[in-house]
């Protein structure tokens, strides 16, 4: 009886001395005293040595030491239990985030993105400038005076505090503020949206997108713009397509010329698309007149330039198979969510 004594004062004392600081310490606790084979079952055997006049006051014993035991258990069980909550919301860092919608690219800025890289690899840097304009840099300086009958052309938007603003009818006008700076030679491109007052309809808005391309050196030709438009169409309609130039007129350039490609959906034989001509228009360009040069202080004798302009709407409808203008600006999540969000 007293060696049972001397082992449970033992017993004891190494319960209080086991270290426990986490959950993994606390079921090595519960295995080393109070599992199948742990201490309490070893003394617990011990019961049967003991003179049986003893046996009640050493049961005793052995129960305050089990519910002793399973007391100091359940007290590192909550104590670690809260640890192990607190440690993984504060250093778990492995953990994955919870995933974000991104949302997908707009399916003009998908078109515009890809009509600029392709100029990216001719060297064309990008430009851009304010949507509401100066008179000046909008028609003026483009060779438009007040009163010139081709303003007519673009239906314009005046701003009504000032009647020398207007929303801009083309991004030329971030030509002008370019060549204005004074650093040639110049090779951008102008990206941006331009204003008209057209009625809507499923062909025609009052706000759309431009990427317009200036390009002004020593001895500048129309042969480099003919090449350069001719590499552009290449890359972005394939090698079999063909170009051809129709004379036209922008007060802007001299000479002017509107470009057509051979129709890329039926390789010229006739459809919707190019109207049976076997021709579809997308681009109007021509050489920088000289007078703009001059208005931006640019020797033409010096330096020659070529400009082009073409609208991004249209080319976006026949690459996605958009029917109707109007859903590029509704901002429809139902139309917008049919494009990858990614490029
Ligand atoms: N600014 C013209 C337009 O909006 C396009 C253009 C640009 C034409 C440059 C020729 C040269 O219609």
């Amino acid at each position: 009886m007293e060696a049972l004594r001397q082992q449970l004062v033992q017993l004891r004392q190494e319960i209080d001395a086991f270290p426990v600081h986490d959950a993994i310490n606390t079921e090595d606790f519960r295995i080393r005293f109070l599992g199948t084979m742990g201490a309490l079952k070893t003394v617990m055997a011990e019961l049967k040595n003991v003179p049986p006049e003893q046996r009640k006051e050493a049961g005793q014993l052995l129960n305050e030491i089990k519910s002793y035991a399973e007391s100091v258990y359940q007290q590192h069980l909550d104590r670690t239990r809260t640890t192990t909550v607190e440690t993984s919301r504060t250093t778990d860092r492995s953990r994955s985030g919870s995933p974000q919608p991104i949302g997908s690219r707009h399916p003009v800025t998908r078109m515009k993105n890809e009509i600029v890289s392709i100029f990216q690899k001719l060297g064309f840097a990008v430009a851009e400038g304010p949507e509401i304009e100066d008179d000046w840099h909008n028609f003026g300086a483009l060779n438009l005076p007040a009163h010139h009958p081709a303003r007519d052309m673009q239906d314009t938007f005046y701003v009504q505090q000032n009647p020398d603003w207007v929303l801009r009818t083309h991004t030329s006008s971030v030509q002008i503020r370019e060549m204005e700076k004074g650093t040639l030679p110049l090779r951008l491109l102008m990206p941006g949206c331009v204003f008209r007052n057209e009625t809507i309809s499923a062909r025609s808005h009052c706000f759309f997108h431009q990427v317009e391309g200036l390009y002004i050196d020593e001895q500048v030709s129309f042969a480099d713009l003919k090449q350069t438009l001719y590499f552009f169409v290449q890359e972005m309609y394939g090698k079999d397509v063909q170009i051809r130039f129709r004379p036209s007129y922008f007060p802007f350039t001299e000479p002017s010329a509107e470009m057509d490609i051979s129709c890329f959906i039926c390789a010229g034989a006739g459809c919707p698309v190019c109207k049976k001509s076997g021709w579809v228009e997308i681009l109007g360009c021509g050489m920088v007149h000289p007078n703009v040069l001059r208005n931006c202080q640019i020797d033409p004798e010096k330096y020659t330039g070529f400009a082009f302009g073409m609208g991004v709407e249209r080319p976006a409808m026949l690459k996605y198979g958009v029917n109707d203008l109007r859903l590029f600006s509704e901002n429809d999540v139902r139309f917008l969510r049919q494009f990858p969000a990614v490029s």
